[in-house]
């Protein structure tokens, strides 16, 4: 085993930690549980590119106990959960993650991920599998992917004809976006905030930049939470929803004035600039939701701050523009795996239990698999869909016989 971890001596407060996880998320046990006698995954070697999360390692456990050999970096060069690497680590599996990575290091860990020759590759934001592109993906069978903005560079590459092994976007099963993106990031992203600040949110404008299921997660649970929201859009139709939804809606040079917390859930760049900067007023907060650290123009905020940005706690630095204090929030990362624990365990089931059968469903058809960007199996959504109903002890209804010739006919 190799690796490189910050304090192996975390290793027991992270398996407390995974137990606590894997206590929440029986549907990913159940599914281990089912695989476990026929090892479906010996033999194949994994690569992750994850956040570093107690919900992570319930993903990993599970698939080394089903065979795999592991080898893992985070997914970003501040999530990393130290005590659940360590944990890992202990474990055997190899571990190339610690919290507050450089940029270098960061790639470097993405690397020795590469070096151990992964047969399958699971990224969440698309870096590993940019990587591993780079390096003509040798070896490499098929990968699978976690997040919105990994799913549209691999699209890119798809289009391009430069995709060179099969994936699953794991991200676009109905069982994944519907409740990690919204309910996941929507409580999360509030948590992040909340903790790096402590601040309340009834009665304040909280101006919410993209109406997606992150979007519509996070303004619903702020409204919730008594905040006034504001949605910025720059697609007719999300904005129309947002205004009927109930919410506000206006451009972000309107917004910028009128709010007290920016939160930016677009997956695009330079959402919040400097025209915007200039307009905000004392005070403001600035938070990003998306996975990479582009949203808020962070470059341009050091730039014009007529101070050096003094570090109010390690999530909070406050700049000084134009005689006005803004405060930035986990430097513009991804504020919820920064500031907190990422998504909550109830919705990160949901997510990994897609993600194992995916993964599962790579090792037995990976030799008959084209090579594009596939959906998740239906089979495979709709049977994550009940395990979950199960897990939660819910019965639905059946369409009666009627009911399916109706269904069917023209
Ligand atoms: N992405 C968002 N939340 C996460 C979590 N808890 N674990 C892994 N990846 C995540």
């Amino acid at each position: 085993v190799s690796g490189k971890i910050a304090d192996s001596n975390l290793a027991d407060k992270g398996r407390r930690s995974y137990e606590w996880a894997s206590s929440r998320m029986d549907i990913v046990e159940k599914i281990r549980a089912r695989n476990e006698s026929s090892q479906p995954l010996t033999g194949f070697r994994l690569g992750f590119c994850l956040h570093i999360t107690k919900e992570t390692s319930v993903l990993a456990m599970a698939a080394k106990s089903l065979g795999a050999d592991i080898a893992i970096c985070s997914a970003n060069p501040l999530s990393a959960q130290d005590d659940i690497a360590a944990f890992l680590y202990n474990e055997g599996l190899n571990v190339y993650a610690w919290r507050g990575e450089t940029e270098p290091e960061y790639h470097q860990c993405i690397r020795n991920v590469l070096a151990f020759k992964p047969v399958i590759v699971t990224d969440d934001g698309g870096d590993l599998h940019s990587l591993a592109h780079q390096q003509n993906a040798k070896g490499i069978e098929g990968g699978t992917e976690e997040t919105t903005s990994g799913v549209k560079r691999l699209a890119a590459l798809e289009r391009t004809s430069m995709l060179l092994y099969p994936v699953i976007a794991v991200n676009n099963a109905r069982t994944k976006y519907l409740f990690d993106n919204r309910h996941g990031t929507g409580q999360s992203t509030l948590d992040g905030i909340l903790r790096a600040t402590g601040i309340l949110l009834a009665g304040k404008n909280l101006v919410v930049c993209g109406y997606g299921w992150v979007g519509k997660g996070v303004a619903t649970r702020a409204r919730g939470m008594g905040a006034i929201v504001i949605v910025t859009e720059v697609d007719p139709i999300k904005a129309i929803e947002a205004k009927m939804d109930g919410f506000a809606v206006m451009p972000m040079l309107d917004a910028a004035p009128a709010g007290d917390i920016f939160v930016t859930c677009t997956g695009q760049t330079c959402v919040i600039r400097k025209e915007h900067f200039l307009k905000m007023k004392d005070a403001a907060i600035l938070a990003n939701a998306g996975h990479f650290d582009v949203e808020i123009d962070t470059k341009n905020l050091y730039g014009i701050s007529s101070c050096h940005p003094v570090q109010i706690n390690p999530n909070i630095e406050r700049f000084d523009v134009n005689g006005r204090r803004l405060f930035l929030l986990s430097k513009g990362r991804v504020v919820n795996l920064v500031a907190a624990e990422g998504h909550p365990p109830e919705v990160m089931a949901l997510s990994f239990a897609n993600q194992l059968l995916s993964i599962l469903y790579i090792a037995k058809n990976h030799d008959k698999m084209e090579i594009k960007v596939h959906s998740v199996p239906e089979q495979i959504d709709q049977d994550v869909g009940s395990y979950s109903l199960d897990s939660m002890g819910i019965r639905i209804d059946q369409m009666i016989e009627e009911q399916e010739r109706y269904q069917h006919s023209s």
